[in-house]
């Protein structure tokens, strides 16, 4: 394992060592998973949300003026079989922390895992909803929940979404105690983050022991509180992608779409710096215009971006890692 110091070199390398960096987390990557990359499907189930993270559109305090919608079970269902028609077998259902949404997600669960049975990933990405939520949903048939701490500085995760860092984290440990495979992740370049703190959330992030992690670098959306702030700094976020992967080589680590608003290209270079996930969007038009995260100019990947992006890294498609018959 790395010692703080060297953690924050190696988040600091930049030119040819920052290079040498990426291919050796590639290759830690191809020796444990193979040059692999999971597609997920990802369908947005609601823009409301009670929780007034300053990084997010969608926070509480703009309920008033979003165009708000949740979906109901037959509109979920329907989507996430489009996902599955289209050959991909992690179906992602994410939404803003909501519980009135969760009557509607039970049920399209239930009968997603009986149509599909175990030939799909059921993946939720839903908030902070307790320990009693949780275990309905995975009575449902849920398989995994992403729920991330953002940033594991206390101060600053209290400042920025208005909630305490011990409650989020013991939300995560209420979701592994209910049998879900679990994933975290951060906000990098979050204006107030120190670089000691991003160091502190690679070793959490380790100790956390989770299945999925992801780093993602801030970019200031609009009618936020941090609006006029500058926007990540995408180097920053890809040696810390490399690191994770070092530190954890067998994790899913997603290319996030929001490396590639900042830079064009991003997730290609996410990819090469060890990254083995990608999430293609499949919310309707109408639905996915109303989801503001990052505002209205957010970059919504598409079926053929990622083919292009998987392609130029080298990598192949692949079905989820928890289904077990695509191990074979
Ligand atoms: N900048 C970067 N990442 C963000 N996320 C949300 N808003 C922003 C932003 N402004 C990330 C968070 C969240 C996920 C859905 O997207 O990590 O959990």
């Amino acid at each position: 394992m790395f010692s703080k110091s060297e953690l924050a070199d190696l988040l600091r390398l930049r030119g040819t060592d920052q290079a040498d960096l990426f291919a050796q987390a590639s290759i830690e990557r191809d020796n444990r998973l193979g040059p692999f990359a999971v597609l997920r499907g990802v369908v947005e189930v609601t823009n409301v949300c009670r929780v007034d993270c300053e990084y997010c559109p969608m926070r509480r305090s703009n309920l008033r003026m979003n165009d708000r919608f949740t979906l109901e079970a037959d509109s979920i269902v329907a989507q996430a079989q489009e996902v599955v028609a289209s050959g991909i077998n992690v179906i992602f259902l994410q939404g803003g922390e909501t519980p009135a949404v969760m009557v509607h997600v039970e049920e399209a669960i239930r009968r997603l895992r009986a149509e599909f049975q175990d030939t799909v990933e059921i993946l939720l990405n839903l908030g902070s909803l307790g320990p009693d939520r949780y275990q309905r949903l995975r009575a449902a048939g849920a398989d995994s929940y992403i729920l991330k701490h953002e940033t594991g500085d206390p101060a600053l995760h209290l400042r920025t979404r208005r909630e305490t860092l011990d409650d989020r984290l013991s939300e995560l440990e209420a979701l592994k105690s209910e049998g879900f495979s679990v994933g975290t992740g951060i906000i990098s370049s979050l204006p107030g983050q120190t670089f000691e703190s991003i160091v502190d959330d690679l070793i959490l992030m380790h100790e956390l022991d989770v299945d999925m992690c992801s780093v993602s670098p801030f970019i200031p959306a609009p009618n936020t509180p941090l609006s006029e702030c500058p926007q990540g700094d995408v180097d920053l976020a890809l040696n810390a992608m490399s690191i994770l992967r070092l530190m954890n080589p067998g994790i899913l680590l997603p290319s996030v779409s929001a490396l590639e608003k900042i830079r064009p290209g991003g997730q290609v270079q996410g990819f090469n710096a060890g990254a083995n996930v990608m999430t293609i969007n499949f919310s309707s038009k109408t639905t996915r215009d109303r989801y503001l995260i990052y505002g209205k100019n957010r970059y919504v990947v598409s079926g053929d971006h990622a083919f292009n992006s998987l392609t130029e890294a080298g990598l192949t498609p692949r079905g989820s890692l928890l289904v077990g018959s695509d191990l074979d």
